[in-house]
């Protein structure tokens, strides 16, 4: 082999090696990610961290204010985005807009993205409540944090349950057919109209 064709062999089995080692960390990251999906649970449906804010033995969570974080995570939201973030202190919580997760033009005004964000803070006040909280609820508590969209302030109260915070964990979208022989009882309409005119104020 004269110096000519030693260089081709040499590149050519540069080429080769690399093409190799490509394959390998395909297979290799494939297999991480498969692993991964197995590890948390993407598999083994009521299973696994992905599941760990319904499971209802939370014994680390079961006081304290990251119990009210892990009910409002439950919270529907538009397109599963969970657009919120929070900042937990002993003394109050913070609810931020998390702006990455919107939906961009499928939500201009991000009209959907607070009516999720307002559903997480349903289920915190609900929790509070539950876990012995008196909750303030403070809308927009800070001009220079314009993400911040609300702060909840924490101080001790009288444990009130309550039927709905009880179907917190209960609760998801099963996109299911509407009932429509089922009635919607009068005091529900009245609640709703109540709700529209209380906007319009
Ligand atoms: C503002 C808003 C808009 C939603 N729009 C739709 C929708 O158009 N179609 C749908 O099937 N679900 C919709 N959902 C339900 C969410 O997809 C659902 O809450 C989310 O995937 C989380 O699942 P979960 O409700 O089972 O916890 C919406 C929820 C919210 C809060």
């Amino acid at each position: 082999m004269n110096i000519q064709e030693n260089k081709e062999f040499e590149r050519l089995s540069r080429r080769v090696f690399l093409k190799r080692l490509g394959g390998a960390v395909l297979v290799i990251s494939v297999a991480g990610l498969a692993w991964r999906m197995i590890d948390q649970g993407v598999f083994s449906t009521g299973k696994g961290p992905a599941y760990e804010a319904w499971n209802s033995s939370k014994d680390n969570l079961e006081s304290g204010p990251l119990a009210l974080v892990n009910d409002a995570i439950l919270a529907s939201n538009p397109h599963n985005t969970q657009p919120w973030l929070f900042k937990v202190t002993d003394s109050f919580i913070e609810i931020y807009a998390d702006e990455s997760r919107n939906l961009g033009a499928f939500d201009p005004m991000r009209r959907e993205m607070f009516i999720g964000l307002g559903c997480a803070i349903e289920n915190m006040m609900l929790s509070a409540n539950a876990h012995g909280y008196n909750p303030k609820l403070i809308y927009k508590p800070s001009i220079t944090e314009p993400d911040c969209i609300a702060r909840i302030d924490l101080t001790p109260g009288a444990k009130k349950d309550s039927p709905l915070y009880q179907e917190i964990p209960h609760r998801h979208t099963h996109r299911g057919k509407y009932d429509t022989d089922r009635q919607i009882s009068k005091s529900i309409l009245a609640d709703i109209k109540n709700l529209l005119q209380m906007r319009k104020k």
